[in-house]
């Protein structure tokens, strides 16, 4: 059984817990001669690591990737690309109190139920630590997107932290504040909200949007490798999402055929589309439009205030939970996004090499 993988060509297995020793990705089925040093995989892990402001998790992890195979002078060879990331600030006494105990809304129950053994040292594989394997992996998979898309351009930011919406798209601002929001305002008055919750031991849960911009027309396949049955099932197993939608989404159910349906003109270099409720895949073939995917992500549920549980043995119980948690799950969950687009267009890249190479139809 092999349920700690996803993709089909570009392959990509994590492994590691909370608080052992490391954990990682091994990449198999990157093309050889791609460039690639820890450093470049280190710019998106710099992205997504904690403790770097204080509407994220305190823990402080240097997240230093190494590289343990899979590159000689500098370029991919072809074999699998093992990456490594030391956990360096565990402390498991912060999570004394749940030994006996599930946290409601969290993984504990049916890791116990299923298992009947249970990591409760940060969740263990539970943990969103598993989630800087998957960046460390689609920074591989950013540098091949390079190299056989060199326009290909994948920007994720959040676009709702509990009811406040981002009303603008100013794509300048999103490495601007503490929140990849594409909205200056909504950076002053989310940051407020959140320091209030934070205050008061809370969480709050966030919409994320992830784009991927000049990405080729053709990637995906009938019926089971849909791009969007791909790109969904990836975000979808990123912990705490609990929602995805392409393109217009969960709203599309409320459009006519004449509002949804994206016209088409001919125009100087292909295909035009009057608008995108699409999300950029017709059939699960990319058009060549934007790819957009949206996701939901719940609020974290190790909180400070009082909840009702059990414990192991079946006693009704309370539980506060201690320990150093994010506020808002859906910050960091913005570079797991964008790595798991990249994963999942690299794949279908390669897919579409393989089984149609050039011999694509043309259109005009
Ligand atoms: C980037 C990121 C950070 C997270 N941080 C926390 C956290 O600090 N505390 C917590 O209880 N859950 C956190 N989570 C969520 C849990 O990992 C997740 O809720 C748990 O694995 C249960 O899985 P499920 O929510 O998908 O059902 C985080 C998730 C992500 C993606």
């Amino acid at each position: 059984m092999s349920m700690n993988s996803f993709g089909h060509l570009f392959r990509v297995t994590t492994w590691g817990e909370s608080h052992g020793p490391a954990l990682g990705a091994t990449v198999d089925g990157c093309p050889p001669g791609v460039p690639l040093t820890a450093e470049m995989i280190q710019v998106w892990l710099d992205k997504r690591k904690p403790g770097q402001n204080k509407y994220t998790t305190q823990r402080r992890e240097a997240d230093e990737v190494r590289i343990l195979s899979g590159v000689f002078e500098g370029v991919t060879t072809g074999t699998p690309i093992q990456l490594m990331i030391e956990n360096t600030d565990q402390r498991s006494k912060d999570y004394g109190d749940i030994v006996e105990k599930f946290r409601p809304g969290h993984a504990d129950i049916t890791y116990w139920t299923k298992y009947g053994i249970r990591d409760y040292r940060g969740g263990g594989r539970s943990s969103a630590r598993e989630t800087a394997a998957r960046v460390a992996a689609g920074g591989v998979a950013r540098e091949a997107i390079k190299m056989l898309a060199p326009d290909l351009k994948i920007t994720g930011f959040m676009v709702q932290m509990g009811e406040h919406k981002a009303d603008n798209r100013d794509m300048d601002q999103i490495d601007q504040n503490p929140f990849w929001v594409p909205d200056a305002e909504a950076a002053k008055t989310w940051a407020d909200y959140l320091d209030g919750l934070r205050k008061s031991g809370s969480s709050v849960g966030a919409m994320i949007e992830v784009i991927a911009q000049n990405a080729p027309a053709g990637l995906g396949a009938p019926v089971y490798a849909k791009l969007d049955t791909d790109l969904s099932a990836a975000m979808m197993s990123i912990n705490a999402v609990k929602g995805v939608e392409i393109g217009a989404g969960m709203q599309a159910a409320m459009l006519t055929g004449e509002a949804n349906a994206d016209e088409i003109s001919m125009g100087p270099d292909g295909p035009v589309y009057s608008s995108n409720h699409a999300g950029g895949i017709l059939g699960g073939i990319s058009t060549g439009q934007d790819i957009v995917v949206r996701f939901a992500v719940k609020p974290t549920s190790s909180i400070l205030t009082t909840r009702k549980t059990i414990t192991k043995s079946g006693e009704n119980t309370e539980i506060i939970t201690k320990g150093r948690h994010d506020p808002c799950v859906g910050i960091r969950a913005v570079p797991v996004g964008e790595a798991m687009m990249a994963c999942v267009i690299l794949d279908h890249m390669l897919l579409h090499r393989g089984q149609i190479g050039s011999n694509q139809g043309k259109i005009g």
